[in-house]
């Protein structure tokens, strides 16, 4: 590492304590604590994921770390302080709630910051993107995970900070998630490295079904197993914690997750309208070609029977349709 990333580094070290200190001890803190209490985080919880409040001050940081004898240039670069309009530097986060963004080795890279209110800004504002923050190339919450993920030989995939925390917090520990972009290359290689299995547990809302779909491409391309997890509309796994508990979780979404195929088959019915005849057809046919994709004899024929049942169709027919959309070379 260069020395330039080491202070960086240091930097984020000194600024996790000091913000978890405050959130801990402190009045500048109170607010954020507040705020976690009424999302049902725990004391253990803020210790394990050293979470931390950023005050609403716009130069605490900054005066913070320089007395220190960090630079303003380089505490800029590492995302730490932003530029203003007026060409000053100032803290990038104030009046947030911080969680440490931890790389593969523990070590912090990053910050998210929550916003308390939601008016003023993003819900949700990041370390700027750079030499030592990539969202692309982690996962959060994976260094606590990976233990977890080994021993389960499994690992669940959320979109965010909360539902992470949440899951963790309730006993469901093999989780990480991408921090609300979609799932990059580099990630899914990251998860196969450990487990033939990704268990995808995204927002029930579109995005979150759209982001299923793109992600079980990617993770079946490079050769891991999905299921994918479903949540009402208006869920996401820390709300469904937070209502139900990890106990509900585990049994009634996670265990209940689907396979890909009867995701994607669930997935198409948003697509074609099932009471049209010619959408219909569409849809059956969309449903076979994407069976012969899949190479276990014992799964085509399992789903070959479903379209069956469902639409009255021959098993025969079904059989000699799919047989023509075989790509397997004989
Ligand atoms: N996210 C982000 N910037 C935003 C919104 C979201 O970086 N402006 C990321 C965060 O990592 C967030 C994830 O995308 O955790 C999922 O977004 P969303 O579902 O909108 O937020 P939640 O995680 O559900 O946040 P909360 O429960 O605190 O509202
Ligand atoms: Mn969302
Ligand atoms: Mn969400
Ligand atoms: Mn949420
Ligand atoms: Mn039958």
């Amino acid at each position: 590492l260069s020395e330039e990333t080491e202070q960086m580094l240091s930097a984020y070290e000194w600024l996790t304590k000091l913000y978890h200190h405050l959130i801990k001890y402190q009045k500048d803190g109170k607010d954020g604590l507040e705020y976690l209490k009424s999302r049902g985080i725990t004391k253990e919880t803020l210790e394990e994921f050293q979470i931390g409040y950023a005050p609403n001050k716009r130069d605490f940081t900054a005066k913070f770390l320089t007395q220190k004898g960090y630079t303003k240039p380089m505490l800029l670069k590492s995302g730490i302080l932003a530029g203003n309009d007026n060409n000053e530097v100032i803290d990038r986060f104030r009046g947030r709630v911080i969680f440490p963004i931890r790389n593969a080795l523990g070590r912090t890279v990053g910050f998210g910051g929550r916003s308390l209110t939601g008016d003023g800004g993003p819900k949700y504002l990041n370390s700027s993107e750079g030499e030592l923050f990539q969202k692309s190339k982690l996962l959060y919450n994976f260094d606590l995970a990976k233990r977890h993920i080994r021993k389960e030989n499994e690992a669940i995939l959320m979109e965010g900070y909360m539902d992470v925390i949440s899951a963790y917090q309730a006993g469901v520990k093999n989780v990480v998630a991408t921090m609300g972009t979609a799932l990059t290359e580099t990630q899914a290689k990251l998860l196969n490295r450990y487990v033939d299995t990704v268990i995808i547990c995204y927002d029930g809302d579109s995005a979150g079904i759209e982001a299923r779909y793109k992600a079980s491409l990617l993770l079946r391309s490079i050769g891991c197993d999905v299921r994918i997890a479903n949540l009402d509309a208006k869920e996401d796994p820390d709300s469904y914690i937070q209502q139900h508990g990890g106990e509900a979780f585990r049994e009634r979404v996670i265990r209940t997750s689907d396979s890909y195929m009867s995701f994607f088959m669930r997935y198409q019915r948003r697509h074609f309208n099932l009471q049209v005849e010619s959408e219909r057809i569409e849809y059956i046919e969309r449903i076979l070609k994407e069976l012969s994709m899949i190479e276990s004899a014992l799964e085509r024929e399992y789903y070959i029977h479903e379209l069956h049942k469902e639409f009255d169709l021959s098993v025969e027919t079904l059989m000699s349709q799919l047989t023509q959309y075989d790509k397997r070379v004989p």
